[in-house]
């Protein structure tokens, strides 16, 4: 898919990967909207990545809202290629140190954030690609976020490897259910990334994060993670694919 003049949308794209994608996107020649919580940053961010982007407020786990979030975008010529960020943890145990059992609203929040907030994105995205022409074969494609904690969910993630877990899972169904539509579904899955969800760290557990990646020993750059999304994009031919984005680490229990 040749990005130059797309509509692009971006969820989570007032922060961290999403606005490092954004920024890719439109060095590419997209258009991109990028869809965020109304109490984010967005606007301001939007205004100052200048004319080619548009912020449109919503919660992607509401889907009225998300819905008409994505018109924005599929009002610029049509909606070609989604790349959704939106997404966060919450840590908990199965057991609370006193023995008792973990909160099943805490496991809920984040299975709905992640997972379910990932499957509108498929379906709300999915639904406006259709309706479009097919350029060379193919009329859009969809990238969704998971983690290595799909993989190797630390202690404190039960609710946020589920989640990211059935992001991997929904990959090739996914690719397989919108084939017939000529929608390419591709996932990548980070691991340490330089955002603002790991900027609080105290200066000492950063550089231990640093040191348990093999090569390059350092936290991953938000920009890598755009540079891959819009490669995922091109590439006409990678589908129902997960990508790790993470240096060779493999994470430890703790
Ligand atoms: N940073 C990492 O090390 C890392 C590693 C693995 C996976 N991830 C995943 O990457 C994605 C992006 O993370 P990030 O590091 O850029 O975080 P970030 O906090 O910098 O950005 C996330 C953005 O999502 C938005 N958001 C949160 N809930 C939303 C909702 N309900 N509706 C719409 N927008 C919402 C936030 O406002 C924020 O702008 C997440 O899915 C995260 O789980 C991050």
């Amino acid at each position: 898919m040749k990005l130059e003049g797309l509509s692009t949308a971006i969820t989570g794209g007032a922060s961290g990967l999403g606005l490092a994608t954004a920024r890719r996107l439109l060095d590419a020649g997209a258009q991109v909207t990028l869809i965020d919580l109304p109490s984010s940053d967005g606007k301001q961010v939007a205004a100052d990545l200048g004319a080619a982007a548009q912020f449109a407020p919503a919660d992607v786990t509401d889907s009225e809202q998300f819905a008409e979030a994505l018109d924005a975008a599929h009002e610029r010529g049509g909606l070609r290629g989604v790349v959704h960020c939106a997404g966060a943890g919450r840590r908990m145990r199965i057991l609370d140190k006193d023995g008792k059992a973990g909160s099943v609203e805490d496991f809920e929040f984040v299975v709905k954030l992640n997972l379910v907030g990932s499957f509108n994105a498929l379906r709300l995205g999915a639904e406006r690609m259709a309706e479009l022409d097919a350029v060379d074969g193919e009329r859009g494609a969809i990238i969704m976020t998971a983690s290595v904690a799909a993989f190797e969910g630390q202690i404190g993630q039960i609710n946020y490897t589920a989640s990211k877990a059935g992001i991997v899972g929904m990959t090739v169904t996914a690719a397989r259910d919108l084939a017939s539509r000529g929608i390419r579904v591709n996932t990548i899955a980070p691991g340490i990334m330089d955002t603002p969800l790991l900027a609080r760290l105290r200066e000492d557990v950063r550089t231990a994060l640093e040191a348990s990646v093999p090569n390059p020993s350092r936290l991953g750059r938000p920009d890598e993670f755009g540079q891959l999304a819009v490669s995922m994009l091109e590439n006409g031919y990678l589908n129902g694919e997960t990508i790790r984005l993470d240096g060779a680490i493999r994470m430890a229990p703790r």
